[in-house]
């Protein structure tokens, strides 16, 4: 059988002028990718020297990508710099030897043992913020990175980092300045200073973590079967090499996508001021007088806070666009993609698709409301349908998913049920293109400890 297909449809003169002037203006791919999609439609060819990717934007295509052409599609592009970075890492290997690593690195990361790490969730969070000074400003990005970070390794690695963030930190921002977009999508030899050395400082670090923890579980120490360490180091395929491209993995896709979400959300909350109360409202009102961490059954009662975190996901996803490469010639969305294509699906752009969302660009919590879906079917596939996909789609869609929205939780209930934040810088705020999606310059907020907060725990909702 013949296929009419034809070639992807590329950017007219005028469309590729004002393509050319939102990226000199606003330094920024994500006006480019919307101008595209706007003026040319769901599938367009980016044509600039050496970066020439295939972009799909919508449920349908992401369906094609994710699920039925996912076979056809490689994650592993040896040239970007998250390759080289990452080495075997889970995110950029193939095949067999992807799902046998997934599936070694799964357990850990399963609802059961997310929910297990509550009290270590509310205990950092409370022992970060308590560094706070009333009436000071902090800069939520940085904040909630900190955290993240905390977050990320006790529980999964099993190691307080408070000693060794402070040698870590510039080195793990150069990393992710190395695999964010840049130059180099264009002029792939293009120098990278400073990196070579923050790799060094990093590997030093892991190789010596993995080292210690083979040792004492040598010696004796129980293995955690929720420590995502030690499953590794017990499994008789993983060398020090292998594990060490795996925490690196997991540090990298696991703190700096929360560290985003975190962020947009006080961004979002500060200039939605009764969402804001209205979170308020529900921390005290589902965690009551008493500090104690909650159990999974309370923390599933923050409705709001859950509906809160959907749409942040929604209008600024994390990781804003997921790419692949064409392992053979293939037909997506009846164009053809010849062999070797960057393709790309945009979560951004399909999170904001009028013809997808009603109101796309504003942020309405509600639109994730169970009870609304359920009263009116057009709400109804808010989530599925592939046309929410924060996290991803199929097979290969975000391991740490639980982890992510358990921990995003935990962390918002107990910050917005002991500090009030006033957003300082909201006119400044812009979506930056790193490698997650960002609030640059940063989220400026005050913060203010709650004196009412145990008197309002009985306020109705
Ligand atoms: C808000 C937080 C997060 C968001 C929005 C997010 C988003 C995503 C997305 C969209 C993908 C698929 C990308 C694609 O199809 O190209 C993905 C994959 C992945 N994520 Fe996340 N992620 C988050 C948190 C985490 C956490 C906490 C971890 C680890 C603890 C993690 C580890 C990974 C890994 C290892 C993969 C690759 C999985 C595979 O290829 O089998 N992520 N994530």
């Amino acid at each position: 059988m013949t296929v009419n297909v034809c070639p992807l449809p590329v950017a007219d003169g005028a469309t590729g002028l004002e393509v050319l002037k939102g990226l000199v203006r606003e330094r920024s791919l994500l006006t480019a990718l919307a101008c595209m999609h706007r003026h040319v439609g769901n599938a367009f060819q980016i044509t600039l020297p050496a970066f020439r990717p295939a972009v799909f934007v919508g449920p349908a295509a992401n369906r094609q990508i994710l699920v039925t052409e996912r076979h056809r599609l490689l994650w592993r592009n040896e040239t970007d710099p998250v390759v080289k970075l990452l080495r075997e890492g889970v995110l950029v290997i193939d095949g067999t030897y992807h799902d046998e690593v997934r599936a070694l690195m799964d357990p850990p990361l399963r609802r059961r043992h997310v929910l297990g790490h509550i009290p270590t969730f509310w205990r950092l969070t409370e022992r970060l913020s308590r560094g706070w000074q009333d009436g000071e400003t902090y800069d939520m990005l940085v904040e909630m990175r900190r955290l993240a970070l905390f977050l990320l390794f006790e529980p999964l690695f099993g190691v307080d980092l408070t000693a060794d963030l402070p040698s870590l930190w510039q080195p793990i921002l150069k990393l992710l300045k190395y695999i964010s977009p840049g130059l180099w999508l264009i002029w792939p030899a293009a120098p990278r200073p400073g990196y070579g050395q923050a790799r060094q400082v990093m590997d030093a670090y892991l190789y010596d973590l993995i080292r210690r923890r083979r040792r004492e579980l040598a010696q004796g120490r129980h293995p955690d079967e929720a420590n995502l360490l030690d499953r590794l180091i017990l499994a008789e395929t993983m060398d020090d090499d292998r594990i060490r491209d795996q925490l690196l993995t997991m540090l990298i896709a696991g703190h700096d996508t929360s560290t985003a979400l975190l962020a947009w959300t006080f961004y979002l909350l500060g200039t939605h001021p009764e969402a804001k109360a209205r979170v308020q409202a529900e921390a005290d009102a589902v965690l009551g007088d008493g500090d104690e961490p909650p159990t999974a059954e309370v923390l599933g009662r923050l409705h709001f806070t859950d509906q809160v975190i959907k749409e942040t996901l929604r209008l600024y996803p994390p990781i804003h666009v997921g790419n692949r490469r064409a392992a053979e010639d293939l037909v997506l969305q009846g164009y053809r993609v010849p062999a070797g294509t960057r393709v790309m699906y945009s979560i951004y752009l399909t999170h904001r698709d009028p013809a997808e969302w009603p109101a796309a660009d504003a942020f309405r919590p509600e639109r994730f409301d169970a009870a609304a879906r359920k009263a009116g079917a057009a709400e109804e596939s808010a989530e599925s349908g592939l046309r929410y996909v924060p996290f991803g789609g199929g097979p290969r869609n975000c391991i740490g998913a639980a982890f992510a929205q358990v921990e995003a939780r935990v962390v918002l209930a107990y910050l917005f049920r002991h500090f009030d934040f006033e957003l300082l810088n909201a006119e400044h705020i812009r979506p930056y293109m790193g490698a997650t999606l960002e609030p640059r310059p940063g989220v400026l907020v005050r913060v203010r400890r709650r004196r009412s907060a145990h008197a309002l725990a009985s306020r109705p909702l």
